[in-house]
Order: structure tokens, then sequence, then C-alpha cells
């Protein structure tokens, strides 16, 4: 089976394999008046003029085309919301406090144990479809509202079917996200590591394992014990890091060898330098910085520094929920001082690499998955300018639509 997409009026992608920063992080390609070929889930050709014939021709209507989004940071698996606490937002009460009252994360920790595996799942579909529509073909979703094993293994579980059914969905254990009520710190650390990574890893439910390293969660050293505790398992370490305070979390995402470090608006110049030292991916989440009303980091430092840069959304009922990485891509750009090019790459190569995908998934190569989205937006700038609107007209993963008509949850 080919497909061709034809009348691309612009095809704009990062190139590579391998996470970029530096100047290679805005090198993106454009290509004018384009048609790519598919064949078989992937991209076999890409060219200008005539297109090749095929079995099937999708016309682009001389639209933009991009890669398929990587959402590389998400907690999309969660029971109830939690819009009671922006009334105590605008009250001008911290997250910290809204979490030491008993709320916050806790508060959705109690509604995730008392929902049942289907009730979660289907909840996850709704999310998950809602999210495709907005251009996102591949993503990573964090357990990290059980704080026990057996919920922790029902959003693992929940995980796995969505990755079932829809396939590059990246699985994080987050035991660690927050300590549960009434338990001594040092007794979960160590429950953490004795107990619930080895059940998980054995049931193979999750490939990378994530801490929330901050200030009033868990220190630096209780999340190197984790992180290496995981990787004894077979885990990849990730971190939470530096979104309220450092605390040495670049440090230790780095003496761990961490795929990733995630958050960083409170990051200075030498967790910077642990960062490009040891090869870490910054994950940068403006989304959540534009509802916390905190900073948004320094996205342009760590380019200019050789860190590459990821974006993601981070979507989760406390801290922004919100399912669109584009919007998350309009507030990179705006307020991380990032080009376009850079937030494209960002928010596809960068985000893939994140989470052990780059090697099939983040660009527009013959060789690579036939993910991509056509935009209503004529050219890049058009798209990260005309933010608040969902500018996707039609989203492929491996050349099918998922979305409209023919979406993925219609069956
Ligand atoms: O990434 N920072 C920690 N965890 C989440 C928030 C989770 C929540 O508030 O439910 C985050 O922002
Ligand atoms: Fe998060």
């Amino acid at each position: 089976m080919k497909r061709v997409f034809s009348n691309i009026g612009v095809l704009t992608t990062a190139t590579g394999s391998v996470a970029v920063s530096g100047k290679a992080q805005s090198a993106v390609q454009t290509t004018e008046n384009a048609w790519l070929l598919e064949q078989n889930g992937s991209i076999a050709a890409i060219g200008t003029g005539n297109p090749p014939a095929a079995d099937e021709a999708i016309d682009c209507g001389g639209k933009l085309v991009t890669p398929g989004l990587v959402d590389c940071h998400t907690h999309l698996v969660f029971g109830g919301w939690r819009e009671h606490e922006l009334a105590m937002k605008l009250a001008g009460k911290t997250y910290l406090e809204i979490l030491a009252a008993g709320g916050g994360i806790l508060s959705t920790v109690r509604e995730t144990r008392k929902a049942s595996e289907d009730a979660l799942y289907q909840k996850t579909c709704g999310l998950l479809s809602e999210m495709l529509a907005h251009g996102t073909t591949a993503l990573e979703i964090k357990s990290g509202y059980g704080l026990d094993l057996e919920t922790e293994q029902k959003q693992l579980r929940v995980i796995r079917r969505i990755k079932e059914r829809f396939s590059d969905v990246a699985a994080t254990f987050l035991g660690a996200h927050a300590f549960p009520e009434g338990m001594d710190h040092e007794a979960y650390v160590e429950w953490l590591c004795e107990t619930a990574i080895p059940a998980i890893a054995e049931d193979g439910l999750a490939e990378f394992c994530d801490v929330f390293c901050d200030d009033g969660v868990f220190t630096a050293e209780q999340s190197l014990r984790i992180l290496n505790a995981g990787k004894r398992y077979g885990l990849t370490p990730k971190l939470h890091a530096d979104e309220i305070k450092e605390i040495g979390g670049t440090q230790a995402a780095a003496r761990v060898g961490a795929i990733s470090c995630d958050h960083l608006s409170e990051t200075g110049a030498d967790g910077i330098r642990a960062l490009r030292d040891g090869g870490v991916i910054a994950v940068m989440l403006p989304a959540t910085s534009f509802y916390l009303k905190k900073p948004y980091g320094d996205f342009r430092g760590m380019i200019d520094a050789g860190v590459p840069v990821a974006v993601a959304t981070d979507m989760n009922p406390g801290s922004t929920p919100n399912l669109s990485l584009p919007f998350a891509m309009t507030a990179g750009c705006l307020y991380g001082r990032l080009t376009p090019e850079e937030i494209l790459t960002a928010a596809t190569l960068n985000g893939a690499a994140a989470i052990g995908m780059a090697d099939r998934l983040g660009t527009l190569e013959p060789g690579k998955q036939a993910d991509l989205v056509v935009w209503d937006a004529a050219n890049l700038d058009q798209l990260i300018y005309r933010y608040g609107t969902n500018r996707a007209a039609a989203v492929y993963k491996r050349g099918m639509r998922i979305t409209g008509k023919e979406n993925l949850w219609n069956d």
C-alpha cells in the first residue's frame, strides 16, 4: 500500500535521529511545493514537483506539513479533576501550600485510587483523542497518582492498554511523585527501591523511572537512590527538577545518566553546565509555568550552552490541565525566547529523543515512520502565531488518518 501526500505548500522538519542543540536546533529543512510518499507506514521518499503514482493520493491543500508532535512528558492517567483549586490559586495559595493542605497531587491520588481500571482507561482514551486532534502522534505517560503498588500498577496497566491500541507510548513509573499521607519519608523511599520498582519492572510495566526532586518533595540524595534502583531493574532515569527551587536535581540527573531532566524553570548556569556535561536533554514545560504563573526557565541559555531542549505539555489535573502541545510551543517560543524552528525541533526530534524514539520518529525523512500533521497554516511562523485555536487540519500516524471522520477511537 502506497499513499502520496501531494500539494504540500511547505514541508518543515528537523533532521537526524539524535537530540540536537546549539545551531543544529534551529537547522530545520524547509521544502516548498513538496510531496511525501508513504509505503507500509514508513516514509519512502520526499520530493518536489510532480508527485509519483500511488494507491491513494492525499491533497494537502497547499498547507504546512510537519512531523507529528511528540509530547514527551504527560500525566495523562488520573481520577477526577481539580478545578476547585482555581479559587485557592486566585486567593494566592502556592502549589506547595495546596499540597501541604492535603490538596494538589494527594487529592488526585485519592480519586485515582477510587477509580476502576476501566473507568481510567475510558477517560484516558478521551483525553488522548483530544491530544491527537491537536497534532500529537507519540507521547510519554507517567504513573504517580497511586503511591501504593495496587494503584501505580493500575495506572501502568492503563498506559499499557493505550500503548497496545495506539503504539508509540512510553510508560514511566513515577511512584516518587509525592509522599503518601502519614508515611515516614525514608520508609517510603526504601519501599520504592526494594518493593515497588522490582515489582513494576518484573511485570514489564514501565521503561522509565522518574522522581519529583524538589523543595518539599524528594531530595537529590533520595532521588539518586530511587533512580539507581530503577537502573538496576532496567528502567531509564528521568527527573522532575528545579520547578520550585534548585536543590541539586540537575547534578543528580547528570550523575545517574538520566535521559532527560524536566521542568528546569529555576535552573541557573551551574545546572545548565551539569546537564550539558551529563548529556541530558532539558524538557521544558512552559504551559505549566503559564498556569502556575511561575518563571519559564532559561531555554536560550540551555541551547547556547549546547543542551538539547525539548518541549512538552506536562498535561496533568493540577499544574497544567492543557492537552495542546502547540500552545506550549507558542509559550516556549515567546517566553523561552526560541525561534519557531528551535521550538519545532523541541516538540518533535528532541521530544522523541527524550523518550528513546528518535530512531523512528520526530522528523520527516525516508525510513522514518509516516507520522505527520497537515496544519491549517501557510508556514511555521503562522502556526506559532495563531495560538489559542486548534490549527491541526489532519493528523496521520503511519500514513493513516487518526483524526476527523476516521478517528482511531471510533471503532
Ligand atoms: O509535573 N511537579 C510535579 N508533578 C506535576 C504536577 C502534578 C499535579 O499537580 O497533579 C507536574 O507539574
Ligand atoms: Fe510533570
